[in-house]
């Protein structure tokens, strides 16, 4: 068997002195998309945050490929390929759809570029806006542009926070057929916080369900049955 892309033993965070994280198990195959689920408040953002040494752990291991990355700081965790599209999405206002694409580009180098004409055959609208403001975008154009802008990073592990939150059914569509895109690719392992369940049906091959801190379950999507949901993720 292949090393998972993704393998987090034992993380332990804490803001303060109250601990959030008790103690985190998740493992992210390559090329596979591992839904991470539980009710608000749990430690999602948190872990993901923790991944991209956004946040430091007090306890745990976090390797890529094999490789342990505790000791990288976050610049050198985007650009050993690890790419971030935050809750909230958290593109620049005032920067137009290209000078946000531009972010990327100016990580990656030229190699960016390369990836601009798949990042507008996904999202074909940021082409249409490139000269707007982020800030007039819908949020459902934002969120497309901060895919596009993480997606231009060619990461081999693609972290997204809650992409359907609050963004328009229609668009959320076209979220579902990236990721599917994405999938058939086979280039990027991705690891996607959603509450949808049906969402996460869809597009994932493993779930991940946190509470208070803590892995509760998981598996294959097809063992996330109506009992596991009522349980541990309806409100
Ligand atoms: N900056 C902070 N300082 C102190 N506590 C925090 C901070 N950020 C989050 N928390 C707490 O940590 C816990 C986990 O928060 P986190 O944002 O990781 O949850 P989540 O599962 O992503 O929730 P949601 O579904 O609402 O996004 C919560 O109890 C939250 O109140
Ligand atoms: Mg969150």
């Amino acid at each position: 068997m292949s090393k998972p892309r993704l393998q987090i033993k034992d993380l332990q965070v804490a803001y303060g002195q109250s601990t959030i994280l008790k103690g985190i198990d998740l493992s992210v195959p390559a090329n596979e998309l591992v839904c991470l689920m539980g009710r608000n408040g749990v430690g999602k953002t948190t872990t993901l945050k923790t991944i991209l040494g956004l946040l430091s752990q007090t306890a745990g291991s976090i390797d890529m490929d094999g490789e342990c990355i505790d000791s990288l700081a976050t610049a050198e965790r985007v650009r050993g390929g690890i790419a971030y599209v935050p809750q909230g999405r958290d593109i620049f206002p005032n920067l137009t759809v290209w000078e946000n694409l531009q972010v990327s580009i100016v990580v990656k180098g030229k190699a960016a570029r390369q990836h601009l004409d798949r990042v507008f055959d996904l999202f074909p609208v940021l082409k249409e806006m490139l000269k707007r403001k982020g800030g007039v975008l819908s949020g459902g154009q934002q969120q497309q542009l901060a895919i596009g802008r993480a997606l231009l990073l060619d990461p081999k592990l693609l972290i997204l926070d809650e992409p359907t939150e609050g963004i328009q059914p229609s668009i959320i569509d076209q979220i579902e057929d990236t990721l599917l895109a994405l999938k058939a690719e086979k280039r990027m392992s991705i690891l996607l916080v959603e509450q949808y369940v049906d969402f996460a049906k869809s597009v994932g091959d493993h779930f991940c369900i946190m509470e208070k801190g803590s892995v509760v379950k998981t598996g294959t999507i097809g063992e996330l049955d109506e009992g596991t949901v009522a349980e541990f993720l309806t409100v």
